[in-house]
């Protein structure tokens, strides 16, 4: 008999926040009575079907071990490396080395994204858990969007526009197979390809991959004034 699929969460948390410009990078930022990360990772640390929740973390953090939630057996910590790509890879290393399965699944998320609902982390996972390669959380745009002609001088000009019809925001969790999601970052370094997400990296390999309509209030803490914005969705959805 196969053994039984399990899921991982990694949390890429390794970035430094250069666009917030504060002196504590933005996962560790405070929000309500807890913080950014530990919000982040409640959902996974509750959620009965996560075997493990894999935290990549800066080599000079400084930050995580003073947090109230971080003793949890669930969590287990690795280093970082120098792009979100690379921490995600540091962390497949180490399921490689507890005995993870290249069936097991693994959802990545965000540790500046504290908003995630359980409910839809839930539903991320049932309607992907039979997929053969995995898919995303994503929510379909409202705004138009332009593309802009590389900028020159301090003005940018629209090159065209998207239809909006068929445009979507990739949120987080972003979840895959253990095996698809190795071999993709594999293809990614080999090719010398710069990916922003895990999705983009198994699009490379040309496997199709699976939205999942979230919420988009699941944001991602970028600039100071989403903390505001993220308090108040926290008060809403919990
Ligand atoms: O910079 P950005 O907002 O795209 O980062 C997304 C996530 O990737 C953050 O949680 C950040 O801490 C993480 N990251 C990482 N290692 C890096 C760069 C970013 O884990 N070298």
């Amino acid at each position: 008999m196969p053994n039984k699929i399990r899921y991982w969460a990694i949390i890429p948390a390794a970035g430094s926040s250069e666009r917030i410009g504060t002196l504590v990078p933005k996962q560790y930022l405070p929000l309500d009575n807890t913080t950014v990360i530990e919000a982040a990772i409640s959902n996974f640390l509750q959620h009965p079907k996560i075997t493990g929740v894999i935290v990549a973390l800066h080599p000079d953090d400084q930050h995580w071990g003073h947090l109230a939630n971080t003793r949890n057996e669930k969590i287990h910590s690795v280093i970082g490396g120098e792009s979100r790509a690379e921490s995600v890879q540091n962390a497949i290393n180490y399921l490689e080395n507890t005995p993870a399965e290249d069936q097991d699944f693994v959802l990545v998320h965000d540790a500046a994204r504290p908003c995630l609902r359980y409910t839809d982390l839930e539903l991320l996972i049932q309607q992907l858990e039979q997929d053969d390669v995995g898919g995303i959380l994503a929510s379909p745009v409202s705004d138009t969007l332009k593309v802009v002609d590389n900028q020159n001088g301090s003005m940018n000009t629209v090159n065209k526009t998207l239809d909006r019809e068929n445009v979507w925001r990739a949120l987080t969790p972003q979840m895959f197979r253990l095996v698809t999601l190795k071999k993709a970052l594999m293809h990614c370094v080999k090719h010398n390809i710069k990916v922003t997400d895990e999705a983009s990296a198994v699009e490379h390999l040309g496997l199709k991959i699976k939205l999942v309509k979230g919420h988009g209030d699941n944001i991602k803490i970028t600039h100071t004034e989403d903390l505001e914005l993220a308090a108040a969705i926290l008060k809403k959805i919990n």
